[in-house]
């Protein structure tokens, strides 16, 4: 019985890696999460199997009441707030290790061997900080909590004065391992530490702490795995960890950052005294008349797309207009920025949605440089990922974080309702700028009249 389980959990574990191999590309992402899921049911069926279970009542119950919620979730979720959606499947997954960690020291009869002992406690720090940690993410990307930085005097010193009061209760317990006690503690230091380590963080920097928190959910669930002394638990988790190490570390070259500046910095969304102040006369608004011709007399576009795009929903308009220009002879390329929306890969998953041909899409480091050569950027329901400020303005919360060329075209097409400012709360040049078209509205009726009037 031994080695079959030993061999499905291996069998678990190669669909995990293989799963997540698919999922480095649209064309296979599907099949990638397939192959998750059915590493999942393995490694869940093959546990219940092995651990001969006397009692099922609860874990049935669970399993109906989690799979009812689940579904219910995923079906009514909007694509606009997968993000939040998110942040919650993290919090949850710290949040159960830390809990199945103290359910198992709590039912430990003998006294725990060291290893044990210390992967409790790492099970329960970890864990712990990311579910505090990704509710106040959940928050902040759902609006309930404000974007920008919220920091206090003293913050950083509270922070390591909670880091210091951690390893001393770590030793406490793991001398002592009897009195709870020192563990409870460890369980509210964490708990605190997670809020204060997401509330300084602002709204343009979210997409690092999303990648460390699912990093972290990860860890939380090897060092359980350690705890239950469960293989396909250690790797999973592992593999959990190291993705979300790796995006972690995309997002922070993504938007010019050391992981360093995203949590001590407390930059990224101050938001600017000068919105609403700007001279509102200095923007040229426009009818979808006048970008229509503008398009259609243009040979090359490239389309920015952003958040907005996944709020109007209007990536099937938005292919209908590419496809009607390229008909016509256009040439017509869509420019991806790595945090475009609000999770990575947003607008790739929202474009694929859509039929979006793959080659038709570009990364930023990729067509940067052709802008400077196209007549007509075409930007929908983007804003922070073209805001010049960031390559110019020292002050701008932005600065630094590399941006799409989008003002180097000949002509600027804005698709957007208002002159809202984006996530990071800060105001946007480009909208003010003689060669910017601002065209005012949803972008998903903006765009199904200029198909229209295309097609006329
Ligand atoms: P944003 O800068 O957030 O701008 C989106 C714009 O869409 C808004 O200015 C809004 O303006 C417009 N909009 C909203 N609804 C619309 C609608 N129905 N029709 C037309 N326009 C609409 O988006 P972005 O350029 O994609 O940049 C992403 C930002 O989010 C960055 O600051 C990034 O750091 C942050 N962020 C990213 C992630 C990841 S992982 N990608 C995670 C968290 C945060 P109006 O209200 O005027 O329409």
């Amino acid at each position: 019985m031994k080695i079959i389980i030993t061999l499905a959990y291996l069998l678990s574990s190669i669909l995990f890696i293989y799963g997540l191999k698919n999922l480095s590309s649209p064309k296979t992402a599907r099949m990638g999460n397939f192959y998750a899921m059915l590493a999942m049911l393995i490694a869940i069926v093959v546990t219940l199997l092995d651990k001969k279970i006397v009692d099922f009542t609860f874990i049935i119950a669970g399993l109906v009441i989690g799979s009812a919620i689940g579904v219910i979730a995923a079906k009514k979720v909007h694509m606009t707030a997968m993000p939040q959606m998110v942040a919650m499947f993290n919090g949850l997954g710290g949040g159960a290790s830390a809990f199945v960690a103290l359910a198992v020291y709590y039912r430990m009869t003998a006294e725990p061997q060291l290893n044990i002992i210390i992967s409790v406690v790492i099970s329960l720090f970890i864990g712990a900080l990311t579910l505090t940690g990704s509710l106040v993410a959940y928050g902040k990307l759902q609006g309930l909590l404000k974007s920008a930085p919220v920091i206090f005097k003293m913050h950083q010193t509270l922070n390591l004065l909670l880091f210091t009061s951690f390893v001393i209760m770590g030793i406490f317990f793991t001398i002592n391992p009897n009195n709870s006690s020192s563990l409870l503690a460890i369980l509210a230091i964490a708990s605190v530490l997670g809020v204060l380590f997401v509330i300084p963080i602002g709204g343009a920097n979210m997409p690092v702490v999303i990648s460390l928190l699912n990093s972290c959910s990860g860890l939380a669930a090897a060092s359980t795995g350690f705890v239950l002394s469960n293989n396909v638990l250690i790797i999973s988790g592992a593999l959990v960890g190291a993705s979300g190490l790796i995006l972690t570390r995309i997002m922070c070259k993504a938007m010019n950052r050391s992981l360093a500046d995203v949590i001590f910095g407390a930059i990224g969304g101050v938001v600017s005294e000068d919105i609403g102040k700007k001279d509102k006369q200095r923007v040229i608004k426009y009818a979808e008349e006048d970008a229509s011709m503008i398009l259609e007399s243009a040979q090359s576009i490239i389309i920015i797309p952003g958040y907005g795009l996944a709020v109007a929903q209007a990536q099937f308009a938005l292919y209908e207009m590419a496809k009607t220009l390229i008909e016509k002879g256009i040439s017509v390329r869509y420019a991806i920025h790595p945090v475009a929306g609000r999770m990575p890969g947003h607008m790739n998953v929202l474009l694929a949605e859509a039929n979006v041909p793959y080659d038709l899409l570009f990364d930023l480091g990729d067509i940067n440089a052709d802008f400077q050569n196209t007549d007509v950027a075409l930007v929908v329901g983007a804003n922070d990922v073209v805001n010049p400020a960031a390559r110019v303005d020292k002050n701008s919360p932005l600065y630094g974080m590399p941006i799409l060329n989008a003002d180097k075209a000949k002509t600027v097409i804005i698709c957007k309702r208002s002159l809202s400012p984006g996530f990071s709360g800060v105001d946007n040049e480009l909208f003010y700028s003689k060669k910017t078209m601002m065209i005012f509205g949803d972008a998903k009726d903006s765009i199904n009249t200029m198909v229209k009037l295309l097609k006329a």
